[in-house]
């Protein structure tokens, strides 16, 4: 069986290690594309290096664009490499630009498309990964969802008969790297900036509803600057562009910002850390699975379990963030949405499953 996976961006750098440890073990014949959407070493290439990814087969380049222009030069640059190769089944990841075009340019040709992710909604039209996920679950043939609740917003929509739970590729990854920076005393943020163990939260913000109006980039600042302990951003490149543009200074009362960090040291710092403040949906998962507090800078979450069980609270910016950054922890639980660490071999079970036809 040949597998063709289609990444871009660093959350899915992240999903694809286990996918491609679990596809060598397993003898898989496994090609990487990778389009070019992130391109900075520390959004990227680090990623590779630090998880043992194969390198790249393929590197599209397309870079940064407009949603249209960044979308429609993967769509063009995609038709060649697909053409060439004819993989058996394209594998997509997640919810950015690079899996919808993947998944289109793929299911125009006609060569089966998984998609890994799949399910999660947010039912927030506004976000692009929202808009991403659905067209890209109903384009494609294998649904892999990660949750139970996933699976329900699949038969919902009409598509039981080509979903598979598998559970979730990032608690894999994370379970590993857990283990592998246990040892380690302190970590980077801890050491850079003179912190205490316990005693700072760690913080990321770059969805566009929360970055690309100034007014509300500012009052974000002012709420992660207003907490009582200190708050270390870790700058995603948009939101210095963003903050940049509109001449804002990211520091302020109790929040530093410091530059994004390869995926061990942001592992290593989120668990030494009192809690987490962020927008991302990755980081919502990887702070309850290491049982951080985590507190979300947005309307809703698609990891609703994370929230059901107390572990995560949506908050608006301003006064809301300050005291639910605040908060004591929760009550503890075993509960494990997100599987037992081994999702990546059913992933290749269900391609093969799919391919023999059982
Ligand atoms: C993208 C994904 C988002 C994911 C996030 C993870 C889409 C629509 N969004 O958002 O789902 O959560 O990645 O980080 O696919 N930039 C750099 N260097 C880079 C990449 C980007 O400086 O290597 C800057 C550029 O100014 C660029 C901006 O960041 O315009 C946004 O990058 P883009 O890839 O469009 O979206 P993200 O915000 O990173």
């Amino acid at each position: 069986m040949r597998v063709m996976s289609v990444v871009g961006a660093r959350p899915q750098f992240v999903k694809l290690a286990p996918i491609d440890r679990a596809f060598k073990e397993a003898g898989i014949d496994h090609s990487i594309v990778h389009t070019g959407q992130h391109y900075d070493p520390m959004l990227s290439d680090v990623f590779f290096s630090d998880l043992g990814i194969s390198a790249p087969d393929h590197h599209l380049g397309v870079g940064s664009g407009t949603h249209g222009r960044q979308t429609g030069a993967m769509l063009a640059a995609l038709d060649a490499v697909l053409e060439n190769d004819r993989p058996d089944w394209v594998l997509v990841y997640g919810d950015t630009n690079s899996t919808l075009a993947a998944a289109l340019a793929a299911v125009k040709m006609h060569i089966p498309v998984a998609h890994l992710e799949a399910g999660l909604r947010s039912f927030n039209r506004r976000m692009p990964e929202e808009i991403n996920r659905v067209l890209t679950d109903h384009a494609s043939d294998l649904l892999l969802a990660p949750t139970q609740v996933g699976m329900d917003h699949l038969a919902e929509e009409g598509l039981a008969s080509r979903a598979v739970l598998v559970g979730d590729v990032m608690t894999d990854v994370l379970y590993q790297v857990r283990d592998e920076v246990a040892t380690r005393p302190g970590c980077v943020v801890m050491d850079e900036l003179g912190l205490a163990e316990g005693a700072f939260s760690v913080a990321t913000i770059h969805r566009p509803d929360n970055t690309d109006d100034p007014a509300i980039l500012n009052t974000v600042l002012d709420s992660l600057g207003a907490v009582d302990h200190p708050v270390v951003l870790l700058a995603h490149p948009r939101l210095v562009a963003k903050c940049e543009a509109a001449g804002i200074a990211i520091d302020r009362g109790s929040l530093r910002s410091h530059r994004p960090l390869a995926y061990p040291d942001l592992i290593a710092s989120v668990m030494h850390a009192r809690g987490v403040i962020t927008d991302s949906g990755g980081l919502q998962k990887e702070a309850f699975l290491l049982r951080i507090p985590t507190t979300t800078v947005r309307p809703q979450t698609e990891w609703v379990e994370t929230v059901e069980l107390g572990w995560n609270v949506l908050v608006e910016p301003g006064p809301e963030l300050v005291a639910a950054a605040q908060r004591r922890r929760p009550q503890d639980t075993d509960a494990a949405p997100y599987g037992d660490g081994h999702a990546a071999a059913n992933v290749v079970q269900a391609l093969e499953d799919c391919v023999t036809g059982i």
